[in-house]
């Protein structure tokens, strides 16, 4: 399994902590940054990921920043991405179960360390449902047909 992660200065420190978790596991996990605590971008980093991950070179991404939601916002943008900000294991479960969600988004000030290595392993040993659920979300894969058919 290939994963990818990244962070702004909000998560920087998360985003180490988690990364070296992975590394120590054998992991393959590439660190898209930042690579400090000093103030950047957060729309970068969702992006970098994002996009390696919608464009099938990672089977699952990791953000982090402050709250997670700047970066849910934003690697929602890349068509593809399924951005899934949790705080707690149950969210993580559902999101792979329900969403089919290949990123997880966990917020610095609202999950610890302890707390994020657990999110993120429930959320890699996850599965898709399918059925109805695929259903809704090829739905939102293909949101334009929706306003060209019932929008008008
Ligand atoms: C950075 O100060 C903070 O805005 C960022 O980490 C994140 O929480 C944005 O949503």
């Amino acid at each position: 399994m290939k994963l990818i992660i990244g962070s702004d200065h909000g998560g920087f420190a998360l985003k180490e902590s988690l990364l070296a978790h992975f590394l120590e596991q054998g992991c393959d996990i590439a660190n898209m940054g930042c690579f400090s605590e000093e103030s950047v971008d957060y729309p970068l980093y969702a992006f970098k990921v994002a996009q390696a991950v919608a464009a099938g070179e990672k089977d699952f991404g990791i953000l982090v920043c402050t709250t997670g939601i700047g970066m849910s916002i934003a690697a929602n943008k890349v068509k593809g991405a399924r951005a899934a900000l949790c705080s707690n294991e149950l969210a993580a479960r559902l999101s792979r179960n329900h969403n089919n969600a290949n990123i997880l988004v966990l917020g610095a000030r609202f999950v610890d360390s302890a707390n994020a290595k657990r999110i993120a392993g429930i959320f890699l040993e996850s599965s898709f449902d399918g059925g109805r659920h695929d259903r809704r979300v090829g739905m939102i894969d293909n949101y334009q047909t929706f306003f060209d058919t019932e929008g008008q």
